[in-house]
């Protein structure tokens, strides 16, 4: 069984590098962002509050169907998960699922802000993604250029440090690089010159693993 946790910031690259790396690996991959995401948008269409850990809490049995919407996908749907994502009963009760997910036969990739911290910290490879505030922002305002939108740079940079700031400064899972990971900054690479880092690292993590 290989476990994998792919972990960073914001528009950092992790999603992309994680799809790459399962397709390479042939493991079945894990977008843990998306079950955070699920329970924002589940708190806002239940009209309660987000920073209520209560209200929170009630929609993380959101319907499965949720995870198909494509409004999770927002930027917005992002703010609201990284405020839900602050409350440990949440956190809580999205665990199993993740774990189960990493544990399952064969193994898996994940790819989120504690995969390698809390979710599998004996994961065979950890990866810890990140870029710069400014390529990150520019990131996103291409993906929302390139989908219609009329993206305003200042604010995609005030969003992406506000929620940098928050995953960072929480009490419970914050976002840091975990013990034996690769740091893998994405700045100045293009998404094969990072996919290609990428493996190379998992690689020579495995490889390590196999020789202790
Ligand atoms: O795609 P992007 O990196 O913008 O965000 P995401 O991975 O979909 O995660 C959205 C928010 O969920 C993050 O800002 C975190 O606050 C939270 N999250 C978390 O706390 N733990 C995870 N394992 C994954 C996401």
């Amino acid at each position: 069984m290989t476990i994998i946790a792919v972990d960073g910031p914001a528009a950092s690259g992790k999603g992309t590098i994680a799809r790459a790396l399962a397709c390479h690996y042939g493991l079945p991959c894990l977008d843990t962002g998306m079950l955070y995401r699920a329970v924002g948008l589940s708190v806002l269409k239940a009209g309660g509050d987000p920073d209520q850990e209560a209200d929170a809490l009630g929609a993380c049995d959101f319907d499965e169907s949720m995870l198909d919407d494509p409004a999770l996908r927002s930027e917005a749907v992002g703010s609201l998960a990284s405020r839900v994502s602050v409350h440990q009963s949440v956190r809580q009760s999205l665990i199993k699922r993740q774990r189960d997910f990493a544990t399952q036969p064969g193994g898996a990739i994940l790819d989120g802000r504690d995969i390698g911290t809390v979710i599998a910290p004996d994961a065979d490879a950890k990866i810890f993604v990140t870029a710069s505030v400014h390529i990150r922002a520019q990131r996103r305002y291409s993906d929302a250029l390139a989908h219609g939108g009329h993206p305003d740079m200042d604010s995609l940079i005030a969003d992406i440090q506000a929620r940098d700031t928050r995953d960072m400064s929480r009490d419970h899972a914050p976002l840091r690089t975990a013990d034996g990971a690769d740091l893998l900054d994405t700045s100045d690479l293009s998404i094969e010159a990072a996919i290609q880092r990428a493996i190379a690292l998992v690689d020579a993590q495995l490889e390590g693993r196999r020789k202790v």
